[in-house]
């Protein structure tokens, strides 16, 4: 699709400016200890295709960086809502700039901390490896608190080592990458 297209080459572009531009000591002074690693995924044409994806359905990237994955969502599914969360506005106002000049309706890029914002109307998670170690804890009883309410979907790429061990989730396919990544498909237990 042409506009798929358009987004993704705009964010390459501006990307790699902004990349070369960011100083990890002042971004940590900005907006505190984080891990500001960036990388996107490679499998966009398939990522989706695991999931059943409704007019229901609230899509969330748990660290959007530049909003690759729910603008191409977006735009491929106009029926459902796609949600990213970015704690760099230096990221996330390429994103809402693209959202805003391609009249996308069905997005929203919030510059915010994904411990922090209320993430409680989603019903489907990506994460693409957007935290360190230790705050993952964090992150999945917030999720489990969601899963009380509703079954919900999270889509793990890399660190799915935390997810494997939550109790209440239970992984439902599985995509090989190579020998060591894989993007892990996982649904809350009724
Ligand atoms: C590896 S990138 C993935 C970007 C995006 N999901 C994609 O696939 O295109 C992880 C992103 O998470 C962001 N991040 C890290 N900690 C965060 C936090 N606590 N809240 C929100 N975003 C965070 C980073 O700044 C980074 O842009």
């Amino acid at each position: 699709m042409e506009l798929l297209k358009k987004i993704q080459s705009e964010i390459d572009q501006y990307s790699n400016t902004i990349e070369d531009n960011l100083s990890l000591p002042d971004i940590t002074i900005k907006y505190g200890l984080n891990s500001y690693r960036y990388g996107s995924s490679s499998f966009l044409d398939d990522l989706f295709d695991p999931i059943q994806i409704t007019h229901e359905t609230v899509f969330y990237d748990l660290g959007s960086g530049y909003g690759n994955i729910i603008l191409y969502g977006a735009v491929k599914y106009p029926e459902a809502k796609f949600i990213g969360i970015e704690i760099l506005e230096e990221r996330n106002q390429v994103c809402m700039d693209l959202i805003e000049k391609e009249q996308i309706p069905n997005v929203t890029a919030i510059t915010g901390d994904i411990l922090k914002t209320d993430i409680s109307d989603g019903t489907v998670f990506y994460l693409y490896n957007p935290l360190f170690n230790f705050q993952y804890k964090t992150l999945l009883d917030k999720l489990y608190q969601i899963s009380l309410n509703k079954n919900i979907v999270v889509i793990a790429e890399s660190r799915c080592n935390f997810f494997d061990e939550a109790h209440w989730l239970e992984q439902y396919h599985l995509k090989d990458i190579d020998v060591i990544r894989k993007i892990k498909y996982y649904r809350s237990k009724p």
